[in-house]
């Protein structure tokens, strides 16, 4: 997708801009209609999140004209960055993967898919205990470009797949047993648990298949 991401303002608030391009090797009017719907789907999945309490950020404002939606700047870094940091030890790394687990739990069972789940796009938010002391770190899930509406278990079974791909590339020693914990969360947490892990396994036993034929 043709995009740029920048940091702005927006009313005084600081934001993030999200504009999309026109693919110019496309018909114009079919590519203004998949960019204005596209537009649409994300905003609608931000949304719809936020309703099912799920953390995403919030939306601002939407320009049509420009292909932008201006949202809230989250204020934390990537998963990714996180878990390839020396700061948290093992069983905060897979406190971090459970929550994971439950979020998409939530969003599945709400329909919604998200399309591109990875470690990037997942920012982790923390904030001090102040005098106890403690850490608290939470999840806010961003870049929902290439998300949908579904209630079909193939469809959140490879959204599954996809982040465990994901995680098998970006967090090299670590990525399966994390990956492993957040499964386990969400087995745990989504009401469509058994329908949507079957269908993991088909998904998966088809990527494995298609990767030894090459
Ligand atoms: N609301 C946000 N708050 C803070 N950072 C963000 C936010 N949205 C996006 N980013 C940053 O910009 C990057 C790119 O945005 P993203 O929505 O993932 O688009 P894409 O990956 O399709 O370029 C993210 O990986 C993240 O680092
Ligand atoms: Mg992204």
């Amino acid at each position: 997708m043709m995009q740029r991401v920048w940091e702005g303002k927006f009313l005084g608030r600081d934001v993030i801009v999200k504009e999309r391009f026109h693919k110019l090797y496309r018909h114009p009017t079919l590519d203004s209609k998949l960019t204005a719907q596209r537009l649409r789907q994300e905003v609608r999945s931000m949304l719809r999140a936020r309703k099912l309490a799920v953390p995403a950020p919030v939306v601002y404002h939407v320009d049509q004209d420009t292909s932008s939606i201006y949202m809230e700047r989250v204020p934390g870094h990537s998963l990714k960055t996180v878990l390839q940091s020396p700061d948290l030890n093992e069983s905060e790394q897979i406190e971090l993967m459970k929550q994971l687990g439950r979020l998409i739990a939530k969003l599945h069972d709400g329909k919604v898919v998200h399309g591109d789940l990875t470690s990037s796009n997942v920012l982790v938010v923390t904030t001090d205990g102040g005098s106890t002391s403690t850490t608290m770190r939470s999840l806010v899930m961003i870049d929902f470009g290439l998300s949908f509406f579904s209630t079909i278990s193939e469809d959140k079974a490879v959204d599954l797949y996809v982040l465990e791909r994901a995680f098998t590339s970006a967090h090299a020693t670590t990525g399966e047993t994390l990956f492993a914990a957040c499964l386990e969360a969400y087995r745990k947490s989504s009401k469509n648990w058994s329908s949507t892990l079957n269908r993991f396994a088909d998904v998966r036993m088809r990527g494995r298949k298609r990767s030894m034929v090459g």
